[in-house]
């Protein structure tokens, strides 16, 4: 009998992938569909009768060829045919693979109705095996229906299963893949092109493969062995030794493989991966491949079954109740009997609950066990304490321990009023929200832990105290980094829908999250065609239930943007509005008894260090004054809800910028304006106006930068944000004017341009408690490099990232520079990406220069795998260099 370890073991296997961009043969043949004809219908569904369906099928008549992604709708909403031809294919297993089908459709095979598909944002399978006909010709009909904008057929595959082949097979030599160390985005290591999606920011989709070999030692049989991918974008395929472990298509939610029965003990066994990112989930950039961490778990055949522990705990008077759900699976072939010990540890790590029970368990099930105590004394998760406990669970058998597991928590309590807004621990806090994106300058999709932490803190630093994840749920690490620092979080699934993939969809996200204190409201869905239908009403029902049965202490929300009064809005308990402010009033009255709060607000857009528009380049000015049309600047979308006691705060679009979704403009941005901070996490000038309203300290914030050499007497927009109650501005020392800032406002000037110092003083209750001053500066001179943290894990994947501003030789920075500055490392680590912020950038991420952008650009250095000391070393043409040290421990 091999002998057997007591305890779990989770390890992390991110280290020592190979990585092949590309497609390989892996399995059957497969087929590009790109021979398509077309035949517009109008506006009335037309009849798929069998006979109609002969008849398309047999005659050409009306049907014209079109190229894959080829717009053919003129932007007019309607039904049309879209025809193939299959080639012939042996079976089983056949299928086509849709990525992009413009809109609604329906999907026909010699006649028979195989499949439907609601949007263009979700890619899917038709198997074809029950209408194929071995004698061909075998006709494929889609029905569409295009319901705004675009009308197209994307690309589609027809492949067979047969046997795995190629890079699935252990003895497959990839020795000449690239070695990457996940997290991973492939799809920001590609060039730009025009002529790709512009929601993901013209970068290319593409497949790609990975492979990781690994040794299970023999002592590991009779322990249970898990694999965890917590996220892979997308319609990933996993392989364990030549067989197929299984599949899973959406890009944002987290996947488990047992792989208990498949692994070859003690012995090499190799693990390979498929994704395919050529297909999108969403309008905003997805990234591609092995995004996010990747797990091996071991245990005991008996042990806590994944996201098995539920603590729901409430305070009350000085202490807390908590109550424990732990579910229990028994994998072995035999009933098993033990003591669940849980036991409560306070932040200090002081047990302050001990609760145990007995349980037995039939062979081969699973049984959740509950039981409760009392806290004397709690200490509450709150956003300037965000007190954590945790509960060690243990399963004990004959008096040992064969399974553990920490699960953290905080104690707090939540309350949406319908007349008062949001209270947490029974004080009022207004949300002061951003929705955001996963995305950052240098790693794309791909956040290394810390950059969670370093997003959240420049967010905080806002005065920002809620966090939207926009339009799915974000790493587990950011939920973590929202716990740990302080931070409230509205998690939000995917998409509308009732089918068994979105409702397993909701399941995962309610049970992967659920004891996150920051988390104080589940949202269904974002601004779905169906929100005001009854068909909407009737898949929002079913997403619900499946909410309530794995939690029922947080409202279910939706983000709302049109026909608020029908569809699912009788189901919602809190009522989310996007844009249209004019429902805070009307919705207000119809509904006096529903909270409301704005779920996505403002849409403003600039660019930063930019004063005056050029759509040319795609810069937008950073006066707070352009928005799209469905939207409003910062001030005029807060000063609503900033007034307004019912409205339980906002969430603005977007906290940071992000790539795709370059609107205004398309090529050659690359990436939103939407951001109060720009991807690499620089603040533009709204930054200020939010921390002024939103946050506690005096500020004062004056733009543009005074560098307009070629302008002298002419004038100048001049902006002041800020808090304080009186502002007097000079030129030179000369006073131009004294201004008041009106609550939840800003001050402006016209300013004749003449170099020097443009000075702002800030006057509250009769002093002058600030000054914030401009200086037309020198030429560029030196470089200053300023890390996040000087402290990196020795562990190959944790990154720093690295401010860098250029400076004249007094020391101020040239917010008009940009000058390219070279990056090198040595010691243990590397260079993992750049960024400068500029929204039409189409300098490379991964690299090791980069241009500033008005006056900065940012570098993502990466930690090795050995501890010591990393020096990183910027370079610029007729600049002095820069250096500095960081330890790897
Ligand atoms: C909203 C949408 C967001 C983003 C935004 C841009 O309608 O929910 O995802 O597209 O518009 O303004």
């Amino acid at each position: 009998m091999p002998s057997q370890r007591n305890n779990r073991e989770r390890i992390l296997f991110d280290a020592d992938w190979r990585f092949h961009r590309g497609d390989l043969p892996f399995a059957g043949p497969r087929f590009p569909l790109t021979k398509w004809t077309y035949k517009p219908v109008g506006e009335k569904r037309p009849t798929d009768s069998p006979s109609a369906l002969k008849t398309l099928a047999s005659s050409r008549s009306g049907f014209k060829p079109i190229k894959v992604r080829q717009e053919v709708s003129g932007q007019k909403r309607g039904y049309a045919w879209f025809r193939t031809q299959l080639p012939s294919l042996p079976g089983p297993g056949r299928k086509v693979q849709f990525t992009c089908v413009f809109d609604d459709c329906d999907v026909y095979l010699n006649g028979k109705k195989l499949a439907s598909n609601e949007r263009w944002i979700s890619p899917f399978d038709v198997s074809l095996d029950e209408a194929w006909k071995e004698s061909g010709p075998n006709v494929l009909l889609v029905l569409v229906r295009n319901t705004y904008g675009a009308g197209f057929m994307g690309e589609a595959d027809l492949e067979t299963a047969g046997r795995p082949q190629g890079p699935t097979l252990a003895f497959y030599k990839d020795e000449d893949w690239r070695k990457v160390h996940l997290p991973h985005d492939y799809v920001v290591e590609g060039r730009f092109d025009k002529k790709t999606m512009d929601s993901h920011g013209y970068l290319p989709g593409a497949v790609g493969w990975y492979r990781k070999s690994f040794d299970i030692p023999f002592s590991d049989k009779g322990r249970d062995l898990w694999l965890d991918f917590d996220g892979a974008f997308r319609d990933s395929r996993v392989y364990l030794n030549g067989r197929l472990l299984g599949s899973h298509k959406s890009g944002y939610t987290p996947f488990r493989f047992d792989i208990t029965h498949h692994v070859r003990y003690g012995s090499r066994n190799v693990l390979a991966v498929r994704t395919d990112s050529r297909g999108a989930e969403g309008w905003w950039y997805e990234g591609g491949g092995l995004y996010r961490h990747v797990w091996l778990n071991k245990a005991d055949r008996l042990h806590v079954k994944p996201w098995g522990v539920q603590v729901i705990s409430k305070p009350q008077g000085k202490g807390a109740s908590v109550q424990l759900t732990t579910t229990l699976v028994n994998h072995s072939a035999r009933p098993s009997k033990g003591r669940l010990v849980s036991e409560v540890k306070d932040p200090k790590g002081h047990t302050v609950l001990k609760l145990s029970k007995t349980f037995s368990i039939p062979a081969h099930g699973e049984k959740s066990l509950s039981s409760s105590g009392r806290l004397a004394k709690a200490s509450l998760w709150g956003l300037e304490h965000p007190n954590l406990y945790k509960v060690v669970t243990r399963i004990e058998r004959d008096g040992k321990t064969v399974d553990s597991l920490t699960t953290s928590f905080g104690i707090r309590s939540i309350r949406f009023d319908k007349d008062k807004g949001f209270f947490l621990n029974g004080k009022p806090v207004k949300l002061q929200g951003t929705c955001n994106h996963q995305d950052h300058a240098g790693v794309g999709a791909a956040l290394p832990d810390r950059l969670f932490a370093y997003r959240i803190e420049k967010l905080k630093t806002m005065g920002s105290n809620a966090y939207r994840c926009a339009h799915h749920p974000h790493a587990d690490e950011l939920m973590d980094a929202c716990d740990r620092m302080g931070m409230l979080v509205i998690d939000e699934n995917r998409r509308l829908g009732d089918t068994p993939d979105v409702l397993e969809q909701v399941k995962t996200m309610v049970l992967r999250d659920r004891n996150h204190p920051s988390i104080i409201a589940w949202s269904i869905c974002n601004e779905e065609p169906l929100q005001g239908k009854p068909e909407g009403l009737k898949r929002a029902t079913a997403m619900k239930k499946v909410v309530l049965k794995y939690d029922k202490t947080r409202p279910v929300t939706a983000a709302v943007n049109y026909q608020f009064e029908t569809g699912f809005r009788k189901l919602m308990d809190i009522e989310g509005i996007n844009y249209n402010i004019d429902q805070y009033q009307t919705f207000r009255k119809n509904h006096p008894n529903t909270p409301m709060y704005g779920s996505e607000t403002a849409s403003t857009v600039s660019t930063r260090g930019v004063y005056q528009t050029d759509p040319k380049k795609g810069y937008v000015s950073a006066y707070d004054v352009n928005h799209t049309m469905w939207s409003l600047p910062a001030e005029a979308a807060w000063r609503p809800i900033g007034e307004r006691d019912f409205l339980a705060g906002a969430f603005i679009w977007t906290g940071f910028d992000y790539r795709g979704e370059p609107t205004p403009y398309q090529w050659p941005c690359i990436n939103s304006h939407f951001g109060i901070l720009d991807v690499c996490g620089f603040p533009k000038d709204n930054f200020w106006y939010y921390k002024a309203w939103w946050g506690k300290e005096p500020i004062l914030h004056l733009f543009p930068h005074w560098n307009w050499a070629g302008k002298e007497g002419q004038e100048i927009d001049v902006w002041c944000h800020g808090n304080v109650d009186r502002v007097e501005l000079f030129l030179n020392g000369a006073l131009l004017g004294t201004k008041e800032i009106p609550r939840l406002g800003h001050i402006e000037w016209k300013a004749r341009y003449k170099p020097g110092t443009l000075l702002a003083r800030g006057w509250k209750d009769g002093k002058v408690i600030l000054e914030s001053k401009v200086e037309t500066t020198g030429k560029p001179y030196s470089i200053r490099l300023e890390p996040y943290t000087t402290k990196l894990k020795a562990d190959g994947e944790d990154v720093v990232p690295v401010e860098v501003s250029i400076l004249d030789k007094e020391g101020r920075l040239v917010q008009t520079a940009d000058n390219e500055v070279s990056f090198k490392v040595t010691g243990p680590g590397l260079i993992a990406g750049v960024g400068n912020g500029d929204p039409s950038s189409h300098e490379p991420d991964i690299a090791s220069k980069r241009r500033a952008f008005n006056g900065k650009c940012a570098v993502y250095v990466k930690a090795g795998e050995k501890s010591g000391t990393l020096r990183l070393t910027a370079r610029s043409k007729g600049l002095k260099d820069a250096s500095l040290k960081l330890s790897v421990l």
